[in-house]
């Protein structure tokens, strides 16, 4: 299939409590182990990139990394039959605009840094863009933090307001919306659970479908729950280069004189489908194409 808009797949999973699975890819590799997992499950599913996977896949250079990404990622979907989308994850307003002029299905508005008041103005005319073009407008409001190894004070993180949640929706007419709720970005063990009392006061006051970043943190427990509460989209990156890393580790520390590269990207591709399909399963998304 072409790239698909799914914005459609998340408004239905929204309203019968499971999720699409959005997951990031910072190699071909990584791309073409999405697309085969949602063509395995029957399932729609989201290839996203994030600005430090443009950097790197472009060398340095972001526009050439949305050049290098917008055509993996039609590939990799038309390579399949179940829908599939490219999203840009976290982007700024020059990199939303030129991932729609690439072809992008879906982008993200990351206002994070900017006062309420001017992440709804760049938000609605991003979500005009957008929609000109019919792609799915993400945007956030409250702050998954991205500590990069840093220390973190769980304390300090600023969860998502309901009522700012509810003003900002409506007001940029966005497609789906951002939270937090305690996530922390690139963790890489389960420990954190989620403020599930705010996400049910957010869904109260917000009718469009609602996404969780960071998910590789949080309990599964908390993120079924959420789901059922409506969470739609779900963000997965760390613990999918998890995956695909421990899948090249064990060729390389087993066989020590390895040198064709395909030799490990092979298994890392085959370890990335399984937890990509372990994941959509767990989300419900499964058999949903
Ligand atoms: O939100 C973004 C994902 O956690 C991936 O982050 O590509 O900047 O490491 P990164
Ligand atoms: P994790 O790396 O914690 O899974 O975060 C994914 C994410 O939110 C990407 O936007
Ligand atoms: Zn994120």
């Amino acid at each position: 299939m072409t790239l698909q808009n799914v914005l459609p797949w998340i408004i239905r999973a929204h309203k019968e409590g499971w999720a699409v699975g959005a997951f990031n890819a910072n190699t071909m590799e990584q791309a073409q182990a999405i697309a085969l997992a949602a063509q395995a499950e029957n399932a729609p599913a989201i290839i996203q990139i994030s600005h430090r996977a443009l950097t790197y896949i472009g060398s340095g250079n972001e526009i050439r990394g949305l050049q290098y990404i917008a055509a993996i990622g039609k590939v990799a979907a038309e390579s399949v039959s179940a829908p599939v989308s490219l999203h840009l994850d976290h982007g700024s307003e020059r990199d939303v605009l030129q991932a729609l002029a690439l072809g992008f299905t879906s982008v993200m508005f990351d206002g994070d840094g900017y006062p309420f008041d001017e992440n709804i103005a760049i938000t609605k005319k991003l979500c005009e863009a957008a929609h000109s073009v019919n792609a799915c407008m993400e945007a956030e409001v409250g702050e998954v933090p991205k500590p990069d190894g840093k220390e973190l004070n769980h304390a300090n993180i600023e969860l998502t307001d309901p009522d700012e949640a509810a003003r900002f929706a409506e007001m940029t007419g966005v497609d789906i919306l951002a939270i937090a709720l305690g996530s922390v970005h690139g963790m890489k063990s389960k420990e954190v659970s989620l403020d599930l009392n705010r996400l049910e006061t957010i869904r109260a006051k917000v009718s469009q479908p609602l996404v969780l970043h960071g998910s590789s943190g949080v309990s599964d427990v908390d993120i079924k729950q959420g789901v059922s509460l409506g969470l739609a989209k779900v963000n997965v990156a760390t613990q999918m280069s998890a995956a695909f890393t421990g899948g090249i580790r064990d060729v390389l520390s087993k066989d020590g004189d390895v040198v064709d590269p395909r030799k490990y990207l092979t298994v890392g591709r085959e370890n990335q489908v399984a937890a990509v399909r372990e994941r959509i399963r767990f989300l419900g998304a499964n058999g949903k194409a």
